[in-house]
């Protein structure tokens, strides 16, 4: 036997060991799906790359949109392991330097008007802050649009638009609203004969199937949102930090809504960390009480090191304007493979910046393109509110050579579905 044969053979005995504590402890169909996707196990990361235990190494396109900046970055790296090393969760009565530096790093890069931060641990966490916020300011109704995907908590989950997710845990909280994407005549009737309320936006709909909305729905949205006193969250969570090319989705035409929500990238995929950002006349209840809305690790030290270093390393690696290029040559592509083989299974390539959606033309072809896509060694992720679609969240510090790997692998994807599904279905 080989080393290769026996690092082989340990790995798949390894592998069988954790798919069945998986399937007795933690989740049988997260074991089931785990075999399905070849029974392999994560061990280590490096920028845009993942490396299992028996030593396959594959392209990370995956983990909904949190590795702008790759894996294990050394700058982010580095502040938390000394964080880490000197005070990593604080008292909660002295006053953390760091939280001040991360706020002020963050608030430097956000859009004016934005000027205070509620630090939290998850993205769904973020929205429960600014449901709470718009709450405290008599916002009573909510409203969402149609795929909206915002977590999974309870008031997170009232407007993530999705029944699937939402029947389960029924009754959610109350007086919520869905409104078609991109639609700014719905929102306006639904403003027009409602009660107080507040509307929660994704600038580009991530979870829902990569969906852009139409050129001018944000400043529209904007004006019937100030027009009838709405409440005005824009999630950014999947959208901010550079994904789509630019600092913040709403940039692309400069809205100010009265909170956003940031995740994801600001945890520079090191430590889980997000944040809802006020501006001062929205944050107003929680300013005054510090007690209002609380949790024990929230604004944690080392989360914080992680949140000032992601923000700082985005600007000195220029994972923005490298967001918005590479995201480009990958997007034209991969449109070019797919046309050339069999433009019967895709329906449509699209995205901004480096979210980019392979929109098949169902969920069952979308699930056979994960699978070739795996064996070409890349990992994606689908869309939990639009199966047909999936989606590519590559680093923005992909090298040259990483993205024409990818492109190759992606094209080499099509071509084995287009031998397996000849004609359209
Ligand atoms: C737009 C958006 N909002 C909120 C969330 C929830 O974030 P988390 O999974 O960190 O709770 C997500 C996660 O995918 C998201 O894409």
């Amino acid at each position: 036997m080989t080393t290769l044969d026996t690092r082989t053979t340990m790995a798949a005995d390894e592998a069988a060991a954790v798919i069945s504590t998986f399937r007795r402890h933690l989740s049988s169909g997260r074991a089931s799906l785990g075999e399905m996707f070849g029974g392999h196990l994560e061990d280590r990361s490096h920028g845009a790359l993942v490396y299992t235990r028996g030593g396959v190494e594959y392209l990370n396109c995956a983990g909904y949109g949190v590795f702008i900046l790759g894996a294990t970055h050394p700058y982010v790296t580095d502040a938390v392991i000394a964080q880490v090393r000197t005070h990593p969760v604080s008292t909660r009565i002295l006053l953390e330097p760091l939280a001040a530096a991360a706020a002020e790093a963050l608030i430097n890069v956000c859009p004016p008007g934005l000027t205070k931060v509620h630090f939290v641990g998850s993205g769904t966490e973020a929205t429960e802050t600014a449901l709470k916020m718009a709450r405290a300011h008599g916002k009573r109704r909510l409203i969402t649009t149609v795929n909206g995907y915002h977590g999974k908590t309870m008031g997170a989950l009232s407007v993530t638009a999705r029944s699937i997710y939402q029947d389960t845990f029924r009754p959610l909280l109350p007086d919520v609203e869905q409104i078609p994407y991109g639609d700014a005549a719905a929102l306006e009737q639904v403003l027009k004969d409602g009660p107080e309320s507040c509307f929660i936006l994704e600038p580009v709909q991530g979870e829902g199937g990569v969906i852009i909305p139409p050129a001018g729905y944000l400043t529209e949205v904007q004006r019937l949102c100030r027009a009838y006193g709405c409440f005005l969250i824009a999630d950014e969570i999947l959208t901010g930090i550079g994904r789509l090319g630019r600092w913040w989705g709403v940039n692309a035409e400069g809205i100010e809504p009265d909170v956003m929500l940031v995740g994801k990238g600001l945890s520079g995929g090191v430590i889980p960390v997000a944040a809802a950002v006020a501006t001062e006349k929205a944050y107003k209840p929680f300013d005054k009480d510090p007690f209002l809305h609380t949790s024990t690790f929230a604004g944690a030290p080392v989360a914080m090191a992680a949140a000032k270093a992601a923000i700082e390393a985005v600007i000195a690696e220029d994972a923005v304007n490298k967001a918005s290029t590479t995201g480009h040559l990958l997007k034209e592509g991969i449109t070019s493979s797919a046309q050339r083989h069999r433009p019967h299974l895709i329906r449509e390539i699209r995205g901004e910046g480096l979210l980019i959606g392979v929109e098949a033309h169902d969920a069952g072809l979308a699930g056979e393109l994960v699978l070739e896509l795996l064996d070409a060694r890349v990992l994606v992720n689908h869309s939990l509110n639009n199966s047909a679609v999936l989606r590519l969240t590559p680093p923005a510090l992909l090298t040259t050579d990483e993205a024409d790997r990818l492109l190759s692998a992606v094209d080499l994807a099509f071509a084995a579905l287009a031998r397996r599904f000849p004609s359209a279905r």
